[in-house]
């Protein structure tokens, strides 16, 4: 990892903790249980929080109906631990990375909810005190603002899933923090309308939520802007927290080092701005050498802060940068 010891000391995790913040990144399945050395030293080095990229998702914890295989979420829970990291769980009810098994059987709405709640307090029950925040339900909202309606957990229960889904998590471990987490709805939009009441109506119900997540898949030249500042202030005003949960900045590719300077302030704005509003910033991966982005986005990638060597780009100077001086001014 020669290109890695040309980082600057002392590491992101260290500067956050000064700060009383978490920085974390997601965490890919095969490396971790492959042990690559290079990958799972700068995951333990870097950060103070890990969620995991597809682990706990429904359908690579299930394979066969109820059944579950455990390999995978187990490693890196056991990771985390031995690192003295905090765990997001991802996630709980999402419509996507649903099992075979379930997603082609025809099922009644007594049958769904057995099967929603089974799993939602099967997964929170097994790492109770060890999950720090769940993100309980994933995209339920449209981009027009409206509920997925066609989506799988709609279709069988309609909106009363999101509440009920809550209120399961919460049973199943009272002390973690509950997250609604969507992308595209940081600024003020239909979509961040629509969570916006969703997430008040749920608060005024008395649902257990504790906070909600911005995904922030971005696009080069992403800039805070100040409806960023006012959707925070409206959802914090309703006493929820906020964190930015899979923070990412795709560059058409090859990048220039022009690109990579504009990213580089991407990710200083966003840092920046979590530290007056959120309690963690996860981004979705750390190297490029393994990112969502150029399979779905083909023609970009370059997202994240670290290149596929695991060298440190300007977006990881940039989160340094920002990291070292608010600790310094805390600490004058
Ligand atoms: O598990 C199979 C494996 O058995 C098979 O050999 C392999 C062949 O391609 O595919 C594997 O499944 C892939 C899975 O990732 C695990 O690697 C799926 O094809 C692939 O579609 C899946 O993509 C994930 C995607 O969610 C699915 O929607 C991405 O890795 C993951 O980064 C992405 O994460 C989502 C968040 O959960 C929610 N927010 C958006 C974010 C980006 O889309």
């Amino acid at each position: 990892m020669d290109d890695h010891a040309q980082a600057p000391r002392p590491p992101l995790r260290a500067l956050a903790e000064r700060c009383h913040f978490a920085i974390g990144a997601a965490v890919a399945t095969q490396p971790l249980l492959n042990g690559e050395p290079d990958y799972c030293a700068l995951l333990a080095r870097e950060f103070n929080v890990l969620v995991a990229e597809n682990m706990m998702k429904w359908d690579a914890l299930s394979p066969a109906p109820e059944q579950y295989d455990w390999t995978a979420s187990d490693a890196l829970v056991a990771f985390a631990a031995k690192h003295a990291q905090r765990l997001r769980g991802h996630t709980l009810v999402w419509h996507n990375q649903l099992p075979a098994w379930l997603r082609d059987r025809s099922l009644s709405r007594t049958e769904a909810l057995r099967l929603l709640e089974t799993h939602i307090k099967t997964v929170v029950g097994r790492y109770r005190g060890q999950v720090w925040a769940w993100d309980v339900v994933n995209e339920a909202i449209d981009d027009s603002g409206d509920y997925r309606r066609t989506s799988f957990w709609f279709r069988h229960l309609g909106p009363d899933y999101i509440a009920l889904a809550f209120q399961w998590a919460h049973e199943a471990d009272p002390d973690a923090l509950l997250y609604y987490n969507d992308y595209s709805a940081e600024g003020i939009s239909p979509k961040s309308d629509a969570i916006y009441r969703l997430v008040r109506d749920l608060k005024a119900q008395g649902v257990p939520i504790h906070g909600v997540g911005w995904q922030m898949h971005l696009i080069e030249g992403w800039r805070l802007e100040d409806q960023h500042l006012r959707n925070a202030e409206r959802l914090r005003a309703l006493g929820l927290e906020l964190s930015i949960t899979e923070l990412d900045v795709r560059l058409t590719l090859p990048p220039s080092p022009a690109q990579l300077d504009g990213q580089a302030e991407s990710y200083r704005q966003a840092l920046s701005f979590a530290l007056d509003h959120c309690r963690a910033l996860l981004t979705w991966g750390f190297s490029d050498r393994y990112s969502w982005i150029p399979s779905f986005q083909p023609g970009t990638g370059a997202a994240l802060p670290f290149d596929e060597a695991y060298a440190p780009k300007p977006a990881y100077h940039a989160l340094w940068q920002t990291l070292a001086a608010r600790a310094g001014q805390l600490h004058a």
